[in-house]
């Protein structure tokens, strides 16, 4: 039995059915074929896998559009396949969290397509119409590169209606007391069939109030916490993951007393990081944990690098955000609304050193980390794709036809093969027979993090060196303490630290340092990184 609190210390990942595994050979990923991966998984000490959406939908927004909350997209299999994937996961130790996409629904689901069509439904007031498009002015819009105004004309409604996204998605009205009633039986469902929890998907924007910019209001709070209590009660060991792009102090809400959500991403540190690593300057990743509340005792941040959508530029500067632009999307086609459609290793140019000192920052910093699948292989991306589908592309198990994702002759997007991103060596066969490689390397990092609860439930004491260029804290829990050095320049740098004790060990790699009157002196290499522990 582990823990009710293990989503404190575990290691997610984030899957996109579509591109993981095709098991039916018709081109598109499916359950049957992630099921077949799980032994992957474990063997890279996933602990917690996030689902993007699997259900019917006409996939205008990649199935955040829903059309039905209670079935599977056939695209994906059947409500058996997603029975015995949770069956295998669960046998193997591997939990499953599935999208909870509470804020809009798809057009096309009946419930929208009755409410618009007639007044005297009981679906009417499901979704927030208006005679104009004046309401709520004060809320800004989301996919700026899309759309023009949060409401979209309805000629069979004969009034405007709300929605946060694209106009295929219209918001939810939850002053409807039975909207709310619907989505706490959405809920119910999953955990019935045994999900493990959600990722909630856009929770700031479930009210609108007039005079407001409609994000994180106390009725959404409060309809949250409703949720929270109805898993508490009856499904305990169960995790709410909040999907919130704000500041710190507002996710901090997000939580409330340990009474809302267990786990919140962290919005603002995310882009810190590339900024840190562009810059060879620690300040902007200790200024963003700096900003960063305390939290109450059973709450977790979740930590992450890349994910499905723009690396978001939301929670920077106009300044900063102009600057993130011209490093890391020099290219228009790379932007996307205020973000960078690009994954983690082109990011990075594809340079291991850089690619695995974010790995350390990312294993090493305070939260649970997520990894996005593909990512822990270095997989490229392809811009000309549109939206996002650029950083959805199928996962590369090895350098056969289709990468091993698929039998089929045509597949959902093409394998990424090009003279930076070889599928030769972009792969998980060749990455596995190769030793240091990525995949390699960050199997060791999980394993090695799995041995130190310092880094899962340990707290953070950033120490000032001689040199910004290397973010240097240690993390402490009970008698479990490490001190982390990350270069993150590309020049070598020499540190000087107060330690005590004879000398300390890098316990990734076994080699020690030596500590001299409690000084300890070290010469890093260009973006190395070393996770030091006393010597045993
Ligand atoms: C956030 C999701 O991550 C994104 O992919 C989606 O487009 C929006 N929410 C709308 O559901």
């Amino acid at each position: 039995m582990s823990p009710p609190d293990w989503y404190k210390n575990a290691i997610f990942y984030e899957v996109y059915v579509r591109a993981f595994r095709d098991s039916h050979g018709d081109g598109h990923g499916d359950l049957q074929g992630l099921t077949q991966k799980l032994d992957y998984l474990k063997d890279l000490g996933v602990d917690c896998l996030w689902l993007m959406p699997i259900y019917p939908s006409p996939l205008k927004d990649d199935g955040y559009d829903i059309a039905d909350y209670y079935g599977i997209h056939p695209d994906y299999g059947t409500l058996d396949d997603f029975k015995s994937l949770l069956k295998a996961a669960h046998a193997r130790g591997i939990r499953i969290i599935t999208d909870l996409v509470l804020n809009h629904t798809s057009d096309q689901h009946p419930w929208f397509q009755a409410s618009r069509r007639e007044k005297t439904s009981r679906y009417r007031d499901y979704y927030v119409w208006s005679d104009t498009d004046k309401k709520y002015s004060d809320a800004r819009i989301i996919f700026v590169d899309t759309e023009r105004s949060n409401w979209t004309w309805d000629s069979a409604a004969g009034q405007y209606y709300w929605h946060r996204f694209y106009s295929s998605q219209p918001d939810l009205n939850y002053d409807n007391p039975a909207v709310r009633a619907e989505m706490l039986n959405v809920m119910k469902f999953w955990l019935d069939l045994g999900v493990d929890g959600f990722r909630a998907d856009a929770v700031p924007y479930l009210f609108e109030r007039e005079g407001t910019n409609c994000e994180n209001l106390a009725e959404t709070h409060s309809y949250l916490k409703e949720l929270r209590r109805y898993i508490d009660k009856h499904y305990p060991d169960r995790i709410l993951l909040c999907e919130a792009n704000q500041w710190p102090r507002d996710v901090r809400a997000y939580f409330g007393e340990d009474d809302e959500f267990h786990m919140a991403f962290h919005f603002p540190l995310m882009p810190r990081v590339f900024m840190s690593i562009r810059r060879g300057d620690s300040e902007p990743i200790h200024w963003a944990l700096e900003q960063t509340p305390p939290i109450p005792p059973n709450s977790q941040w979740c930590t992450f690098l890349r994910n499905h959508d723009e690396l978001t530029l939301e929670m920077v500067s106009e300044e900063d955000r102009q600057w993130m632009w011209k490093e890391y999307a020099p290219d228009p086609r790379m932007r996307l609304n205020l973000g960078i459609r690009r994954r983690l290793a082109p990011l990075l140019d594809n340079d291991q050193r850089k690619i695995e000192l974010a790995y350390s920052l990312l294993f090493t910093l305070p939260g649970s980390p997520i990894i996005y699948y593909g990512d822990e292989i270095g997989m490229g991306d392809n811009i000309s794709l549109h939206d996002r589908n650029g950083v959805r592309t199928p996962m590369q198990w090895d350098d056969s036809a289709n990468a091993g994702f698929s039998e089929a002759k045509d597949i959902f997007a093409p394998v990424i093969d090009n003279s930076m991103f070889r599928l030769r060596d972009v792969n998980v066969a060749s990455q596995k027979a190769k030793p240091n490689s990525l995949l390699q390397t960050i199997q060791k990092m999980i394993a090695v993090r799995k041995k130190h609860s310092a880094l899962g439930y340990g707290y953070l004491t950033w120490h000032n060196l001689n040199t910004r260029a290397v973010a240097a804290y240690s993390r402490t829990h009970k008698k479990d303490r490490l001190f982390v050095l990350n270069n993150l320049s590309d020049s070598k740098q020499t540190v000087h630290m107060d330690v005590a004790g004879r000398s300390l060990t890098d316990i990734l790699r076994n080699k020690i340092f030596p500590v001299t009157n409690d000084q300890l002196q070290i010469e890093l290499e260009p973006y190395e990184y070393l996770w030091l522990e006393t010597t045993k």
